[in-house]
């Protein structure tokens, strides 16, 4: 007899891991899969594993989404009938580096996911993870899920965008529920390192320069973990299968921060003062993201509610305290 579990690709991440934790205090059983990328820290991804690792209802898989025998091989063990494709090459910048591990894993990763899936008995949803970067040259604020997204503007946005078309095409050929989620900049304790919050405060910390491109004219949709993690939960949990098998919604936070405000309240919440470096505009970013999330709302009881000051704040006390400062 298969044991039936939530499957989470990339529990050793970011927000997989605060998911993950969210699950298992709720009661499910969690199999959780990351290839441990070394993109960043693995040390972090395996210190975020340890905190997990007391629940008796959490086993941890490290392999690969897009190697097919192996998750064929979870399959065999285990009836998911919900997924939460997390795993991705994440990163707008390194997409310009190296473009094919965001096709390896954001493409073929994902395609693997649905082709098991499909094969499930009464499956339930897939939920993935796309992100505001599709909105590429949209200009139009906020960026609403009705809106064209054929205008992305690096490889990573492409990929996520390509995410969403896989989902679609599943859904229309296989009658089969997929919920893409576009993620506004995540932050929180945990973080990522290659994002704003990290990066600026492991520089501060270490009197370094921070760079602040587009001489700091850049507006975030900055949205904090819990608030993220409410959102995937209740698109995990939605009652509109039925009626709307094939979904997206945006998950934001939908207060625009102007980036030097964010750099301030870092260097207030720290208690040291940035030496800021003034870069141009970097290829492949966008100025500004804004979501519009009224359809989160209607649809998800969607309701983020931790202010910027407040979510950087606990983004920093937990960072004294990992660095031990
Ligand atoms: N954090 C954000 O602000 C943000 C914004 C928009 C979209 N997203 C998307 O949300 C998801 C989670 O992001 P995150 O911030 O937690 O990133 P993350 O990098 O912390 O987590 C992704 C995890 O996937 C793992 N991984 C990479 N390639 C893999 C592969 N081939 N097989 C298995 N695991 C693999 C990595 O080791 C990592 O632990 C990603 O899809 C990301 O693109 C994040």
């Amino acid at each position: 007899m298969k044991k039936t579990s939530i499957l989470v690709t990339g529990a050793a991440g970011f927000i997989g891991f605060h998911l993950t934790n969210f699950l298992l205090k709720k009661g499910f059983s969690v199999v959780g899969v990351d290839n441990l990328s070394p993109y960043y820290s693995v040390d972090l991804k395996r210190d975020r594993l340890k905190q997990l690792e007391g629940h008796s209802n959490f086993i941890f898989y490290e392999a690969d989404i897009s190697n097919k025998k192996m998750m064929k091989s979870l399959w065999n063990k285990y009836e998911f009938k919900k997924i939460v494709n997390l795993a991705a090459q994440a990163g707008v910048r390194y997409s310009l580096i190296n473009p094919f591990e965001y096709i390896k894993t954001n493409v073929t990763g994902l395609l693997v996911l649905l082709e098991l899936a499909r094969f499930q008995e009464n499956f339930e949803n897939f939920v993935y993870a796309s992100s505001s970067s599709v909105y590429g040259k949209n200009n139009k604020h906020p960026f609403s899920v009705e809106d064209r997204v054929d205008t992305p503007i690096s490889v990573y946005a492409a990929t996520k965008r390509m995410d969403e078309l896989l989902a679609h095409t599943y859904t229309h050929l296989y009658n089969f529920p997929t919920t893409g989620l576009r993620f506004f900049t995540v932050y929180g304790p945990w973080g990522r390192p290659d994002q704003a919050a990290f990066l600026f405060a492991d520089k501060m910390r270490k009197k370094e320069p921070i760079h602040i491109f587009n001489n700091g004219e850049m507006q975030r949709d900055f949205t904090y973990i819990d608030d993220i993690i409410t959102g995937i939960y209740a698109s995990l949990m939605r009652e509109n299968l039925k009626k709307n098998p094939y979904r997206l919604y945006n998950l934001g936070n939908s207060h625009t921060v102007e980036l030097m405000k964010y750099v301030e309240l870092l260097e207030d919440s720290l208690g040291i003062k940035a030496q800021k470096k003034f870069m141009p505009m970097q290829m492949g970013d966008v100025k500004a993201t804004c979501a519009d999330i009224a359809q989160s709302q209607k649809e998800l009881g969607y309701n983020p509610k931790t202010p910027v000051e407040e979510g950087l704040k606990n983004f920093i006390d937990w960072y004294k305290t990992y660095y031990k400062i």
